[in-house]
């Protein structure tokens, strides 16, 4: 093989002016690293095959990439998810063509654990309907004190997930004194005690958390966790926040809990049908705080990934594994490794 090294954006990462979405994307280091020529597709959703025919690496935004965006002659070696939920990829598919798929867990993991607190504060401190009081006048500033916040001191933080984001949650907050625990059948046990995070069965989450927190993928085992049986476990006083996927709450059942009161509220950075039907009744509740999917969305977060992602597709272009790989059993392959011998010998190790 010979030529460039051809790295492609999806077509979402621009605006339809051609200007970027999200400016603190900063490609300059693939513009300017040598041997590379970046392209932009088309806006599609799906990728389709014929885009990425003649493409090396493709940094991927929300669009999906599907067993049907595979060439089968190309010579595509890496997806760069930009975020870290990979839901939108088809892994198999990829790995059977021989494809990795890196992901950003660096460029994610503080902004993420940063707005599960941000609803944390918000739902304990009152903050929606403090804010609405303080515009009232004299008339809001009397109802002050029917609207008391919740101290967090002593009070039990569960997670479901202890991975990369609920790990830095518990990282964060440790020094409002609060109780930690988590659930999480992968959970690495001595990062756990590190944090001062007792690990419990996932129902005790849910019995015993004043705060529930979840951070754990969306997969088929974890679709609808967080189901009507869990929720009726939650004492009345506690709080529920998702900042995963929206699917990993039924939230039909959510619905009825939060219109019965029988929670104390919810933060939901993530809805199972995103934008939500307008006529959606969650969204005329006042004991919900909700953000369009975009809560870590700050400066940071995307310089953040997109480093992390033009390092991913540099390592490659250099023969080098990416640090973040979800399907490392490529990674082991001969076609792998033969390809891997290739873009050395092209551009350098
Ligand atoms: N709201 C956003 O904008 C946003 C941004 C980034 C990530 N996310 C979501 O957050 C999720 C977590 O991200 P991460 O970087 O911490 O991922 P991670 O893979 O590092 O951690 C996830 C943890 O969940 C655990 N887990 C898997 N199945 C579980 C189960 N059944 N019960 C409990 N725990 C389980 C895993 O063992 C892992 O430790 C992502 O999958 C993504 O969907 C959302």
């Amino acid at each position: 093989m010979s030529g460039p090294f051809r790295v492609a954006l999806s077509g979402d990462f621009r605006k339809p002016d051609g200007s970027p979405v999200y400016p603190d994307f900063d490609l300059t280091p693939l513009k300017e690293a040598p041997g590379v020529e970046m392209v932009f597709l088309e806006r599609s959703n799906p990728i389709e095959a014929a885009q990425v025919a003649d493409i090396d690496a493709l940094i991927l935004l929300t669009a999906r990439f599907g067993r049907e965006s595979i060439h089968p002659n190309g010579r595509l070696a890496l997806v760069a998810r930009f975020g870290v939920g990979y839901d939108t990829v088809d892994v198999e598919a990829l790995t059977e063509a021989g494809v990795v798929l890196a992901i950003t867990p660096d460029g994610v993991r503080r902004p993420v654990a940063v707005s599960i607190v941000t609803l944390l504060l918000a739902l304990t401190g009152k903050l929606m309907v403090k804010d609405r009081l303080a515009r009232e006048g004299p008339a809001g500033f009397a109802r002050r004190g029917d609207h008391m916040g919740v101290g967090l001191v002593g009070r039990t933080l569960g997670s479901v997930g202890i991975g990369n984001i609920g790990a830095e949650l518990f990282r964060l907050l440790k020094p409002f004194d609060m109780r930690f625990i988590a659930h999480d059948p992968y959970a690495d046990a001595k990062l756990a005690a590190e944090l001062g995070v007792e690990l419990v069965g996932l129902e005790d989450v849910f019995r015993r958390g004043d705060f529930v927190s979840i951070s754990c993928p969306l997969t088929p085992e974890t679709r609808h966790l967080v189901n009507a049986e869990r929720l009726a476990l939650m004492k009345p006083t506690a709080y529920l926040i998702n900042t995963s996927r929206g699917p990993v709450v039924d939230q039909k059942a959510l619905t009825r809990v939060l219109q019965a009161r029988r929670i104390a509220g919810a933060g939901l950075d993530v809805l199972e049908q995103e934008p939500p039907d307008p006529a959606d009744p969650i969204l005329t509740l006042d004991n919900v705080i909700l953000a369009p999917h975009a809560l870590c969305w700050t400066d940071q977060c995307f310089a953040g990934n997109g480093a992390a992602d033009v390092k991913a597709v540099l390592d490659v272009q250099h023969g080098r594994e990416p640090r973040v790989v979800v399907n490392r059993p490529v990674l082991a392959t001969e076609g792998w490794k033969r390809r891997m011998e290739d873009y050395r010998r092209r551009f350098g190790d």
